[in-house]
This record gives structure tokens, sequence and C-alpha cells, in this order.
């Protein structure tokens, strides 16, 4: 199943907004923004999400997240790190707080081909841009890559904080479903061929192709050569985005979609779940023209990445057992994902849900009928929090679905947001039952999503 989404963005220029209490055509002046008419199209489309107000509620410890993306970093050497920035501001100061170079530090950049090998990529250090977060090269890719109208081809359901960018820079994004083993082959085949039928130019497939956020499922290895194929064959550049490939419960990943074509794909990594998301530290490895690019958008963004999170980083990855850290982080997480599964089978055994292999989430199907979205607030007044499926969708779709996420509560706070959970969903069912629906329509307004950090 595809979905495509070239409806028209409320509010954008074209349709000019009505007051809402008579219908009747805002001026400049009637509206709180002097600046309405000013912003760039593309601005208009931006709204923050409108779940991200039940976040202020959800985020008081009283309330079970099970919405949040954020790693569990109390396992960190906290100690280490301190004397560690320590020793690095007294002997090398001058340098890491100095600018640096637009495409990142050498030794940062070599680090990084090393981490890439547990993904079989080999990379030259050259072929590398260290970049703020993944979340920054996913932009500048965007950036150098797509015209407003163009395609950009992504699982469903796909990373909201991926959606976001895609629709800032208004790209048509069009889903092709996954199952267990990730995105499907035939229907990857059949929607290219459909949208090259129809002439739609398409500039790219994203795709997270392990431990998937928000699905929870892994590309398996026979199908990773076959996208990459399909891909090959219709001219399609692959975006693989890979920041959790080192946290699966069984060890180390499987070979990365780049491993098969460096040539044909641009692979995006990131320092935030494997060590910690404050220094802000991502990375694209991406072919050499590619890379040139990226370089001339990054350094027109910001001049330089932060030179001491990659001193911070490099000195950490030289001087610490970074990888049994790694390990510890496996451990962790799988306990935690273990603690959801066996929630899920006690307490809410008629809705499905995926089984994940490593990262962060699970992706929990409702019985028939029930709407996430419109039963988030009865969950947070319940005291437990999860994100919509509808954020991870560019249309409407998704309301039957939700994340849950299990990195972050104890496995005991976890068993409890899934009790919890299971007695909103029941409530809920009842009144489905009873009246047929739950009263509220599902929402057709096209917005960006711009996640939070705790949503992302
Ligand atoms: C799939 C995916 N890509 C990219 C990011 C961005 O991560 P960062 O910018 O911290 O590297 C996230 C964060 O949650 C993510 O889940």
């Amino acid at each position: 199943m595809t979905a495509s989404s070239n409806d028209p963005v409320p509010g954008a220029p074209g349709t000019a907004p009505t007051d809402p209490a008579d219908g009747a055509p805002q001026t400049a002046g009637t509206r709180l923004d002097p600046w309405f008419d000013t912003y760039a199209e593309r601005a208009h489309g931006m709204r923050s999400s409108e779940i991200r107000a039940l976040f202020a509620v959800a985020s008081r410890p009283e309330v079970v997240s099970l919405a949040g993306g954020m790693p569990n970093i109390s396992g960190l050497p906290m100690d280490f790190l301190a004397d560690m920035t320590a020793r690095l501001l007294r002997d090398r100061g001058s340098e890491a707080l100095q600018y640096g170079s637009g495409q990142g530090e050498i030794a940062m950049r070599e680090q990084v081909v090393e981490v890439m090998r547990y993904d079989h990529v080999h990379a030259h250090p050259d072929d590398v841009v260290i970049t703020t977060g993944s979340q920054q090269a996913l932009d500048l890719v965007t950036q150098i890559f797509v015209d407003p109208g163009d395609v950009v081809v992504a699982e469903a359901p796909s990373y909201v904080g991926a959606l976001g960018v895609f629709r800032a820079y208004q790209a048509d994004v069009v889903h092709v479903v996954m199952d267990d083993d990730g995105l499907v082959p035939d229907e990857l085949e059949r929607t290219l061929r459909e949208l090259a039928a129809a002439g739609r130019r398409v500039k790219m497939l994203y795709t997270v192709p392990n431990f998937h956020n928000p699905a929870g499922v892994t590309l398996s290895a026979q199908r990773r050569p076959q996208i990459v194929e399909i891909c090959r064959r219709h001219g399609v550049l692959i975006l693989e985005d890979n920041p959790y490939g080192l946290l699966g419960f069984a060890g180390d990943p499987l070979p990365a979609l780049k491993s098969y074509n460096p040539e044909g794909v641009v692979y995006l990594g990131s320092f935030s779940k494997t060590f910690a998301p404050g220094y802000r530290v991502g990375w694209a490895a991406a072919p050499h023209a590619v890379r040139e690019k990226l370089v001339l958008a990054a350094e027109a963004a910001i001049l330089s990445p932060s030179r001491l999170s990659q001193l911070s980083i490099t000195e950490y990855l030289t001087s610490f057992d970074w990888y049994t850290q790694v390990k510890s982080f496996r451990e962790q997480y799988h306990e935690r994902s273990q603690a959801m599964m066996s929630a899920l089978q006690e307490y809410l055994p008629e809705a499905r849900w995926t089984v994940p292999e490593g990262g962060f989430y699970t992706w929990v199907t409702l019985p028939e009928g029930l709407d996430a979205k419109t039963m988030l607030p009865r969950a947070v007044t319940n005291l437990v929090a999860y994100v919509s499926g509808t954020a991870f969708y560019a249309d409407d779709q998704g309301h039957n679905h939700m994340r849950l996420s299990f990195c972050y509560p104890t496995p005991q706070r976890i068993r409890e947001g899934v009790r919890r959970l299971a007695g909103v969903v029941r409530a809920e069912g009842e009144l489905v039952e009873m009246f047929g629906t739950t009263g509220a329509a599902p929402a057709a307004a096209r917005t960006i999503d711009t996640p939070t950090p705790d949503q992302s």
C-alpha cells in the first residue's frame, strides 16, 4: 500500500486563512503574528505537533512515559567524563574552544570510519562529514537533493524527525509498507514503477534498516541486497539512517545497505544512542561528489561542527572501553524490551506488536476501531503516555497504531505503564462498542510534526 501526500496545506498561500469566528478572510492586522505574510512558503506548513501540549503533562513524574526516545544515559561513566573534560580543557583548551573544519576534525572522521566497520562499511575519512547530530545530516542531504514537489520514498511508518525535514523542503513523501522483515522489496519495486509511469521525480529512498524508529523491525539480511539493487536500477539514491545499529540485543548489526553499493548510498550515523545525545555529534558517509556538496551546505549552515564535542568524543573513544559500554547498553535495553513484551502479553493480549531485536521501540496495533490519537488525552489523564501512530506518517494514516518506547523507564515502570495503558484501551473499547466511535473525528490537517527531543 502506498500513500502520497499532496493535499493542500491549510493556511498556505493561495488558501487564504479564515477567521474562525465569522469565516471572513483574515488580514495581517487581525492576526497575532504581524510577519504572517512575510514567511517563505515552506514555513507555512510548519506547526508544532498537536500532541506536544500533552507532553508538558506527560513529563510529570507521576506519568509513566512510554513516549520518549531518550537514551538511558545514567549508566555512563560520569566521573570519568568529568575528569576527561577537565583534562581536555586544561591540555587542549585553545584547540577545543576554537572554530574548526567544516567537514569535521580528521581524528573524529578516522574514528567514525572505524566505528562503521561494525556495519561492514569500508569508507575513507575523506568521505565523512561530521554533523550536529544525524538530524543535521538528514537536513543537509535533503537540502542538496530535494526541490519542492520531488518525491521522497519512505517506509510506512517513518521517523517523525525525518518527515519534518522532508516537509520543510516541500518534498512529497510516498510511503511503502513494511512487514516484520522490514521494507518489502516487491512493494518498493511496484511503487517506483508507478511513480516513474506517472512521470514523478523520485530523489531518494529514506530508510532505517536496523531496529526501526518507530516500527521496531529490522530489514532482513536477504532483503538488503534486493533493496539496493531495486534502487540502483531505478537510479534512486538511498539515504540509510542508522543511529541504533550497534544496539542489537544479539550483537553486531547486519551489513549496511552502503556495504552493497557505496556509490549509491548516503549513510548516516550518530553517537547519540551509543554514547550521549548531548554532544550532538553525528555524521554522513557519502560518495565523494555528494560529500563535497554536503560540506558546502554544512559550512553555510553552521561554519563548523562543535570542536569541543568532537574532541571529547575522540578522547572518550580512545581512552575508555566504549565498546564494553555499548554492550552494557544492549543488555539494559534488552531487559527493558523483555519487560515490555511480557507486560503487553499479560495486560494487552488483544493488541498486536512488533518484537524488536534491538533499539528502543515497539509498534503496537490496537484492536479494530480504536484511535490512538483521540485516546491520548485519556491515557495521559490515566498517567501513561505514548506517541500516536499518526505522527509517523506524512498523510493521515496510523490512527490504529502507537509507538511505545522501552529505553528510558525502568522495567518496573514499564510494567506499570503497560498496565495503565491496558485499562485505557479497555475503557476506550467499551465506548466504541457502545457508540461505534470514540467521538473525535480524525484530524485531516497536514502539519509538520516537529518532535520534541523527548518524542524523537
Ligand atoms: C531514526 C533516527 N534518525 C535520526 C535521529 C536523530 O538523532 P541525532 O540527531 O541525535 O543523531 C533519531 C533520533 O531519535 C532517530 O531515531
